[in-house]
């Protein structure tokens, strides 16, 4: 059953309805579901256990939504976190994601984020996902000058194309990310690096919202074969995040099950790596999408209708500072009516930036609106509000959280010009 349902003709997500919360709390604002936060997390832990997959170990990533209370909700399911920043661990760390479930990746870490990581605990975090050379060197000076050993997973660039939009594609040479194979076996022969580092783990992402799994499949065998060269060392091999939603319905017939991924996974794994090695090293998981995306939605308000001869534009007051995948990488999110009403004109879904781009929707199918109605936003529980902006200075809006019980938690309040000005 869809999680966005009318209910006497009026919208309701997760069950609860979205005019009676729009008349509590003022819009814009995004809403999650604990409910579908806990079953699409426990549906991917569940889905690798399933799939014969030994300790798996899912690290949800932060960037696609950091809020403390969603992250306290994965926390006690027992999430790791994938984070790029000090911030994110930090933020991990409030929710209280234990240090030992902490995958560090990005290309550009601080000596003073990492100074921060090797200092969490004794052990410092559970891996540095390792993007270059010059940052392996790094890492060993500071875990030197702490007298300590930082934990290595070197991520590796595989040189595979996948299929998505280029912007969150990562996997190719032209790509800053990861490591080439040769970069990765040259440099377990040079000691200096290795004073105070220990290798434990190899990891890849190739790229975001993959529905096409044929490059992933590829990447799986590359990863395998690196693995087995690099040696008995590794205690995990991490096989990224990046598997994707349907935001639009043509999408729901490609998109693979979760299932269906963990099989892939495993049969790749076990063809390619486990069947060459006696080591049974574990597998890491850095899903972020597929666990938040649906769990959230965007409700926004109609300020007013503005006709340009066959241009009839819906101007609602949430903009791409809110919410910036569909003016950033063009993607497409379902626009629902809150009241169910019939359909009558193609129109344009815009929001008050002053930007072209700003624009939720370009010809949609959708009633004739009047100030004060409400529409949603599908699908933006992930790369939401965490790709947020004050442009145009606007404060950051409202986030609430609909509980297991069906209460309404505010999780972040909505920002005024105080916290602006
Ligand atoms: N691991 C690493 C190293 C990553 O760079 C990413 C995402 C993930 C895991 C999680 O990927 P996911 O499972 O969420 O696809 N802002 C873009 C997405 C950028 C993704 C960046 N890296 C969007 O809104 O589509």
């Amino acid at each position: 059953m869809s999680d966005l349902i009318y209910k006497k003709n009026n919208l309701a997500f997760s069950h609860v309805d979205i005019g009676h919360l729009a008349k509590k709390h003022k819009t814009p604002f995004f809403v999650y579901s604990e409910e579908i936060l806990v079953k699409n997390y426990i549906e991917f832990f569940d889905g690798a256990k399933n799939a014969g997959l030994k300790n798996p170990l899912v690290c949800f990533a932060l960037k696609s939504n950091p809020n403390l209370e969603v992250l306290k909700v994965l926390a006690k399911l027992g999430s790791g976190a994938d984070i790029v920043s000090g911030g994110e661990l930090k933020r991990a760390l409030q929710a209280g994601i234990p240090s030992h479930k902490i995958v560090f990746s990005g290309v550009g870490k601080t000596e003073e984020e990492i100074l921060y990581a090797l200092n969490v605990s004794k052990n410092g975090i559970y891996s540095f996902n390792v993007e270059s050379i010059e940052e392996l060197e790094l890492i060993n000076v500071c875990a030197k000058k702490l007298k300590r050993v930082a934990r290595i997973c070197f991520r590796l660039n595989p040189v595979v194309k996948p299929k998505t939009h280029k912007h969150i594609s990562t996997g190719n040479k032209t790509h800053k990310f990861g490591l080439l194979e040769k970069d990765i076996l040259e440099s377990l022969h040079n000691k200096k690096l290795w004073s105070h580092s220990k290798l434990v783990g190899l990891s890849v992402h190739i790229g975001s919202q993959l529905l096409d799994l044929k490059a992933t499949k590829r990447a799986l065998m590359i990863l395998s074969a690196v693995a087995l060269k690099m040696g008995p060392d590794l205690e995990f091999i991490d096989v990224g995040g990046g598997l994707g939603v349907d935001y639009h319905p043509d999408e729901t017939s490609r998109l693979p099950s979760i299932h269906n991924y963990m099989e892939l996974v495993h049969t790749n794994l076990n063809k390619y790596f486990y069947a060459h090695t006696e080591t049974k090293p574990r597998i890491v998981f850095e899903p972020g999408r597929r666990i938040v995306a649906k769990a959230g939605i965007f409700v926004m308000k109609v300020l007013r209708n503005k006709i340009s001869e066959k241009n009839i534009f819906v101007i609602v007051d949430g903009g791409m500072n809110d919410f910036m995948r569909p003016s950033l990488y063009g993607a497409y999110h379902g626009l629902i009516p809150v009241k169910n009403v019939p359909a009558t004109q193609h129109c344009h879904i815009v929001g008050p930036i002053c930007e072209t781009t700003d624009c939720f929707g370009s010809n949609r199918l959708m009633p004739k609106f009047n100030s004060g109605d409400l529409l949603v936003l599908k699908d933006t529980g992930a790369y939401g509000f965490s790709m947020g902006s004050n442009y145009n200075l606007r404060g950051r809006p409202l986030e609430l959280l609909i509980k297991k019980d069906k209460k309404i938690k505010i999780i972040n309040k909505a920002q005024d010009y105080t916290d602006l000005l």
